[in-house]
């Protein structure tokens, strides 16, 4: 059985006190609801706030980069062991936006989810086609490269203890979210192609689905067989939509 999973990707977005509001708000809204996941992903200068303000809550956290490299002269990078310091449970890596705007590979990508992994966290994997890409017919490609880039990392990064976000670029901070059959498609696809190396492992997979998911449209697309939660970006910041996503997981 696998557990179902909400994760807020914050971006940048946020100050102190902003944060400090949306977190009371959070906590409160979705104190109830034991026994599923939920995490938050907040910019690095708010990670010891988040640490303080969800240590006794429900609630896990985490950040939405790393670097690969373990420790050096890297200015302005953050190691995840730096991470690890703040009890941080999640990671993304290889966000589209970092893959676009910060010029990410899938090597370097594949090496930041291995130094996550290194560190006992658990790194949360973006992959995602752009419209071109969907219209060229080769979204089952362009994913299959940016996850076999994990998947045949020398050193073996494990598929078993990960989370997989299906985030399709043009459904980003546009409203304009897949359907729940097509987001089903390809969550299934990825599901079969880490069956070719670990059945199990494929199995267990939390495969999230990202992408303008709302308050009402997070319900349909959670129900799919293959989707096993959201990383929700804009609905996030507002605290009435994160939880009724948050609720909207069975
Ligand atoms: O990582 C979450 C994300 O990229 C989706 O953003 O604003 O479309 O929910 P949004």
């Amino acid at each position: 059985m696998r557990e179902k999973l909400v994760a807020g990707n914050w971006k940048m977005h946020g100050n102190q006190a902003e944060n400090k509001s949306l977190l009371n708000a959070v906590v409160a809204g979705v104190a109830e609801l034991r026994g599923k996941d939920i995490a938050v992903c907040a910019p690095y200068p708010y990670l010891s706030l988040v640490q303080t303000m969800l240590r006794d809550t429900n609630i896990v956290w985490g950040a939405q980069n790393v670097s690969q490299y373990d420790k050096g002269a890297y200015t302005g990078e953050i190691s995840a062991a730096m991470l690890k310091d703040f009890d941080c449970s999640y990671v993304i890596v290889g966000h589209s936006e970092r893959r676009a705007l910060y010029n990410e590979d899938s090597h370097t990508v594949a090496l930041k989810y291995v130094a996550v992994q290194r560190e006992g966290m658990v790194p949360i994997l973006c992959v995602g086609e752009t419209l071109e890409q969907r219209e060229s017919g080769i979204t089952e490609k362009i994913i299959s490269e940016q996850l076999d880039a994990v998947m045949n990392m020398a050193g073996g990064a494990s598929l078993g203890k990960a989370v997989i976000a299906y985030e399709p670029v043009w459904a980003i901070g546009t409203g304009k979210t897949a359907t729940p059959q097509q987001a089903q498609e390809v969550h299934e696809f990825i599901r079969a192609r880490v069956a070719i190396q670990n059945a199990e492992e494929a199995d267990n997979l939390v495969i999230l689905y990202g992408g303008s998911v709302k308050a009402n449209n997070a319900a349909e697309l959670f129900n799919m067989p293959d989707i096993d939660g959201g990383l929700i970006g804009g609905a996030s910041l507002v605290a009435t939509e994160f939880i009724s996503i948050c609720q909207a997981l069975q």
